[in-house]
């Protein structure tokens, strides 16, 4: 991966694909030095897969309800993902547990929407997390982007970014804020990545400076 060589990408979504939509956009603005190389989706139904589909990424759909068993679920997905030899994955609203092969350890990356390990784990996800927030009344919240491990929103942290909670929020509203910083931070998370920038230690992240 140089900076002439992007970053090869598969997707792993399951909803709407505003998250995708931003990545896409900033690849195609070649402000990304990714190439989205696949889109997998974990229901058939998600908006995101047709948002792929309009770019002319290839998409494929592994849902969860298709599989008897969690681990033949996680064994197709391993092996659609493995199929595309990726760089790096990103998870952009996926909502199964997902347990890749170790190799990709410090390669896989989710956005959640909260400062983890705040308001996150299994069944925080999307709206719930932004209710969670609120009925808590907790004054700051926003968005971290993470590598993933083997559980929910417990991988090492890349980034943060702060949204301040207001009197008069609704889940809505804050959702639209902190997605607000989850389309800066995600971008600068990868591009972090894609210049080889990130550097795991234990459990910590460090951001290595740029060489010029
Ligand atoms: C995003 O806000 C993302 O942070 C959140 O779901 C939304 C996906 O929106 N992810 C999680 O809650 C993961 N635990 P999208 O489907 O429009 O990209």
């Amino acid at each position: 991966m140089t900076a002439s060589k992007p970053c090869r990408t598969v997707v792993l979504l399951s909803g709407s694909g505003t998250t995708l939509q931003n990545l896409i956009d900033r690849m195609e603005r070649s402000e990304l030095p990714i190439e989205i190389v696949r889109v997998i989706s974990s229901r058939q139904d998600a908006y995101g897969i047709e948002r792929a589909r309009r770019h002319g990424i290839p998409t494929q759909v592994i849902a969860r309800k298709d599989f008897e068993t969690w681990e033949t679920f996680n064994k197709a997905l391993s092996q659609a993902v493995d199929a595309e030899d990726p760089d790096l994955i990103c998870f952009a609203g996926f909502m199964s547990l997902f347990r890749p092969d170790k190799k990709y350890y410090g390669r896989i990356m989710n956005i959640h929407p909260a400062l983890i390990p705040a308001f996150c784990g299994k069944g925080m996800f999307g709206h719930h997390v932004h209710e969670a927030v609120l009925e808590a009344g907790v004054k700051i919240t926003g968005c971290t982007v993470h590598f993933v491990d083997e559980n929910y929103d417990t991988g090492p942290i890349i980034l943060q970014k702060a949204v301040e909670v207001y009197d008069d929020d609704t889940p809505d509203s804050l959702a639209d804020r902190v997605q607000a910083t989850e389309r800066e931070a995600y971008p600068e998370a990868i591009r972090l990545f894609a210049e080889g920038r990130l550097h795991l230690d234990g459990r910590r992240v460090k951001i290595i400076a740029p060489t010029c």
